[in-house]
C-alpha cells in the first residue's frame, strides 16, 4: 500500500510499504477513506518530538471502512462498518480506562519499558507518533491496523459525510476537552492562544459551553477571520499588545480562563524577546520547547483563574513563572485528549446541526500530495488551515 513515511527532519515521503495485518484478535483493519494532517504532525516533521525512527508511518486523524475483523472483535464490528478511529489507543479495561482517562491507558503502550524510563510512568499508545507512545504505524495510509478496535471505534451514520465526522478522532474532542477543563461559567472571558484547527475547535466549544465572551489570539489574518466568524473577539499579536488588549476587554481583571492551543512551537518574533532566547536555546539543545504562550497566559490570567493546555509540549521549558502561578492561585489542566470520553456527545451535536467541524477544511488532496501539503500547512501558504488527504 501507499503511506506517508517519516525519514527524518522535514522529510516525509509517500512510500510503498507492506499492508497491515491482524496481529491480535481484538484488531480490525480499515481502508482509510479520509485522514488529516494535525499540528502535532508538525512537531514530528520538525523533529522536536524524540524517539521517531526512519520508516515510521505517520498520521493519527483518520477514518474508514472496516475490511477485516479479528476474532475477538467480531460481534462489535463487521466488515463494511464505517468508523472514526481515535488517535489514542486504549484497552478499555485498565484502571485508567475505567475512569475514562483513555490517553493514559496503562496497557496500550507496547514500548512501556522505554516510556516508563522517560516519563516515570508510561502513557497510552498513539498512532503515528513517537516510540515513547508505542511507535504504532499511523493512518496517513491506504490501510490501518486498529488495535483494540472492538472498544475504541466510533461508528458513524451514513447520513454524515467524512468531512463532518473525521475530526471526532482528534481536533474536535481536543478543542472541546480544552474548554471543558476550564469549567466555564456564564461570567467567564475565555482567551484562546492559537487559531489553528485546535484553537478553532476550542473557540466554538467555549461558546457552546456558555462563555460570556471568547477572545482568540494569533497573527495569521485568515485564521483570525475564521475565529471571528465563529464568534470570537480577535487579537493580532503582531499588531497589538496581547496583554493590553486582554486587560481592556476584561476591564483590567484579566480573562478567567486561558487556553494554550499553540504548544511547543510558539512563533519567534523580535517584539517578544523571550522567544528569541528560547529559539537559540532550542538550537543548541538547552531547551526543547518554546513556552512563550505559557508565560503570557500566567501573567495575564485573572487571579484564581484556570489555564488549560491542549497544545503539545515535548520536554523541558525555561523561565516558567512558577511564582506568579502559585501566588495567583491558578489551576492547571492539560493532557493528550481522552477522545472517546467526549465523542458520543460531540457526534450528537453534529447530528443535531449545532456544529459542523468541516468548516475548518481548506485543502483536500490525494495521499501523494501529502509530503508537499506538510510544507503548505506548516508555512500557512495558500490560506491553509486544515488539510484532508484522500488515500
Ligand atoms: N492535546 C491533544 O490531544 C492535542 C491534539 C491535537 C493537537 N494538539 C496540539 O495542539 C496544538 C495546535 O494544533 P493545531 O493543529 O491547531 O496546529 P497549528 O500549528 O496549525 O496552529 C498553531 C497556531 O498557533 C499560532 N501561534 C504561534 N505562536 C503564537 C503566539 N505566540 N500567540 C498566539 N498564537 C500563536 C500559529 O500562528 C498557528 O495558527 C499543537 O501543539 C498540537 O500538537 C494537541
Ligand atoms: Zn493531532
Ligand atoms: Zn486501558
Amino acid at each position: 500500500m501507499r503511506a506517508l513515511v517519516w525519514h527524518g527532519k522535514e522529510d516525509i515521503r509517500c512510500d510503498r510499504v507492506s499492508d497491515p495485518e491482524i496481529e491480535d484478535p481484538r484488531d480490525a483493519i480499515i481502508r482509510v477513506t479520509s485522514c488529516a494532517i494535525c499540528g502535532s504532525d508538525l512537531h514530528l516533521f520538525h523533529n522536536f518530538i524524540p524517539a521517531m525512527l526512519p520508516g515510521d508511518i505517520v498520521g493519527h486523524e483518520m477514518m474508514g471502512e472496516v475490511v477485516e475483523v479479528g476474532s475477538a472483535a467480531k460481534g462489535k464490528l463487521k466488515v463494511g462498518d464505517r468508523i472514526v478511529v481515535p488517535f489514542t489507543i486504549f484497552c478499555g479495561e485498565c484502571e485508567q480506562c475505567k475512569r475514562q482517562n483513555f490517553s493514559v491507558c496503562e496497557r496500550s503502550n507496547r514500548k512501556k519499558e522505554l516510556a516508563d524510563k522517560v516519563f516515570g510512568h508510561a502513557t497510552a499508545g498513539l498512532f503515528g507518533y513517537t516510540h515513547l507512545t508505542g511507535g504504532y504505524p499511523g493512518g496517513q495510509a491506504e490501510y490501518l491496523r486498529v488495535p483494540f478496535a472492538d472498544t475504541t471505534h466510533i461508528k458513524v451514520p451514513d447520513s454524515l459525510t467524512d468531512e463532518q465526522v473525521l475530526f471526532l478522532g482528534d481536533i474536535f474532542p481536543t478543542g472541546w476537552q480544552a474548554a471543558v477543563q476550564c469549567d466555564i461559567e456564564p461570567t467567564d472571558t475565555v482567551a484562546i492562544w492559537g487559531c489553528g484547527p485546535v484553537g478553532q475547535m476550542a473557540i466554538r466549544s467555549a461558546i457552546l459551553l456558555g462563555a460570556k465572551q471568547v477572545v482568540a489570539i494569533d497573527c495569521i489574518p485568515e485564521r483570525l477571520a475564521m475565529a471571528e466568524a465563529g464568534g470570537a473577539i480577535t487579537i493580532n499579536f503582531k499588531e497589538d499588545s496581547v496583554i493590553g488588549r486582554l486587560d481592556d476587554i476584561t476591564s483590567g481583571k484579566g480573562p478567567e480562563k486561558c487556553i494554550d492551543a499553540v504548544g511547543m512551537e510558539a512563533h519567534v518574533s523580535i517584539s517578544q524577546p523571550d522567544t528569541l532566547l528560547d529559539r537559540a536555546k532550542q538550537m543548541v539543545m538547552l531547551e526543547s520547547d518554546r513556552p512563550h504562550v505559557l508565560r503570557e497566559m500566567i501573567y495575564v490570567c485573572r487571579t484564581a483563574g484556570a489555564i488549560s493546555i491542549p497544545g503539545v509540549y515535548g520536554g523541558l521549558v525555561d523561565k516558567f513563572p512558577m511564582g506568579l502561578a502559585m501566588n495567583k492561585g491558578l489551576t492547571f489542566r492539560m493532557g493528550q485528549t481522552h477522545v472517546n470520553r467526549w465523542t458520543d456527545e460531540l457526534l450528537r451535536l453534529i447530528e443535531e446541526g449545532k456544529i459542523d467541524p468541516s468548516f475548518v477544511i481548506t485543502h483536500t488532496v490525494g495521499l501523494e500530495e501529502g509530503p508537499e501539503m506538510y510544507k503548505v500547512f506548516r508555512n500557512k501558504q495558500d490560506n491553509c488551515v486544515k488539510v484532508v488527504l484522500k488515500p
